[in-house]
């Protein structure tokens, strides 16, 4: 008997109009740094409801852009959840910046926030907060609550959205409006909400930060008239940092532009494969659901459930095998941070500092949820899924 069709955990959905759009911009005469970069930034700036917008070549270059514009220095710390991907903290630790992790709150697999208040306001005596505040799939943090706990006014705010473009805050503006941060990141890579590839933008309404995410972006470049030297010599721009080269290409945009127009058909199709999801699962005992409260604020970006695996007596990797036998993907998102060899040489095994994160991490799986799915298949994941865990 045939095999169903692999059901991916997450995936692109690209339309003609898509391939049309890639397919143009290749015959402009600029096919990289050019007007529809800009149009793309204007856009997802503008969908947003912030001032600026840059594009990077993806989020983490995005990030990275982000600690260079804040200044992070070795004497700063980086207040973040250890439930995320490497890119939230790359640019810190190459700042030799030191990450501070808060523990979950397993209903959303977000930070929890009464330790974040405890931890983002401990008196210290040097460098600065910055708090990288990371809105797991899709979940928004709720950015107003946490602009009233910080009372220093040296923390800086930056805000990891690369699973959330389209959701909102519980004080109802989007994520990406920068109204409680200094500046929001997402990202474009294939399983996001929409994609250009590889991609990234950070979003900012500060004049200044904004300058810099350009310079970071463009090897530290300065052409200003106004900031250079030799103005009056047509060839003359000038190093302001060593950076690198992180710029986005023409094509890139295109593929941006024409996948933001389905940005809300893909959020409404994502609420009803969630609506149906929780339909299945949400009585079977062993399955624990993320809080039914947050699916009108969030986009929904993965769709993470927690598994007492002890209850069952199968393991994790047995249960993904055996999906993945009902060509079912699934994927474990994330492994905790601290988790990993270059923190543990760095700072030795924490985890015992992290119970909820502990258990939020070994029972957590991600099902199928990208934009190609039907309900049929969510019906087929959920079923395959009881099926499995009954044998047991
Ligand atoms: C939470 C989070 N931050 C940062 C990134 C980095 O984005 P990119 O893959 O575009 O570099 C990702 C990508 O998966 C992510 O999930």
């Amino acid at each position: 008997m045939s095999k169903p069709p692999f059901l991916p955990y997450a995936c692109q959905s690209i339309s003609p109009e898509d391939t049309e759009a890639v397919a143009h911009a290749l015959t402009g005469e600029l096919i990289t740094r050019g007007p529809l970069v800009r149009e793309f930034e204007q856009k997802i700036a503008d969908y947003c409801g912030a001032k600026y917008g840059v594009a990077f070549t993806n989020g983490t270059s995005a990030l990275d852009a982000t600690y260079f514009a804040a200044g992070t220095n070795q004497n700063d710390r980086i207040v973040t959840t250890p439930n995320t991907f490497i890119g939230s903290l790359t640019g810190a630790i190459h700042a030799d910046a030191t990450p501070v992790f808060i523990d979950l709150d397993r209903t959303t697999g977000n930070l929890d926030m009464n330790l974040l208040e405890f931890n983002l306001n401990r008196p210290s005596s040097r460098g600065r907060e910055i708090f990288m505040a990371v809105h797991y799939a899709g979940i928004p943090l709720d950015m107003r609550r946490i602009d009233a706990l910080i009372k220093n006014p040296d923390t800086i705010v930056i805000e990891d959205a690369a699973h959330a473009l389209g959701s909102r805050y519980p004080s109802g503006e989007l994520v990406g409006s920068c109204a409680w941060s200094h500046m929001t990141v997402f990202s474009f890579h294939p399983n996001k909400h929409i994609t250009t590839g590889e991609g990234g933008m950070v979003l900012t309404n500060d004049e200044e930060l904004y300058q810099k995410l350009l310079l970071y972006r463009n090897n530290g470049i300065e052409r200003n008239p106004e900031k250079i030297h030799c103005p009056q010599n047509p060839w003359w721009y000038e190093i302001q940092a060593v950076t690198g080269n992180f710029n986005f290409t023409e094509f890139q945009a295109a593929l941006g532009l024409s996948q933001l127009k389905r940005l809300d058909q893909f959020i409404q199709h994502r609420a009803d494969l969630v609506k149906h999801y929780r339909s299945q699962l949400a009585n079977v005992a062993g399955i624990t659901l993320s809080d039914p409260r947050w699916d009108e604020f969030s986009n929904y970006h993965l769709f993470v459930v927690q598994i007492d695996f002890s209850r069952f007596k199968i393991t994790r990797a047995d249960l993904m095998k055996k999906l993945l036998e009902a060509n079912i993907g699934s994927q474990v998102l994330y492994i905790p941070v601290y988790k990993h060899p270059f923190f543990v040489k760095k700072a030795g095994d924490l985890s015992e500092y992290f119970p909820q994160t502990e258990l939020f991490y070994s029972q957590a799986l991600a099902l199928p949820f990208q934009c190609r799915l039907t309900e049929e298949d969510v019906t087929r994941v959920c079923e395959s899924l009881k099926k499995l865990l009954s044998k047991q």
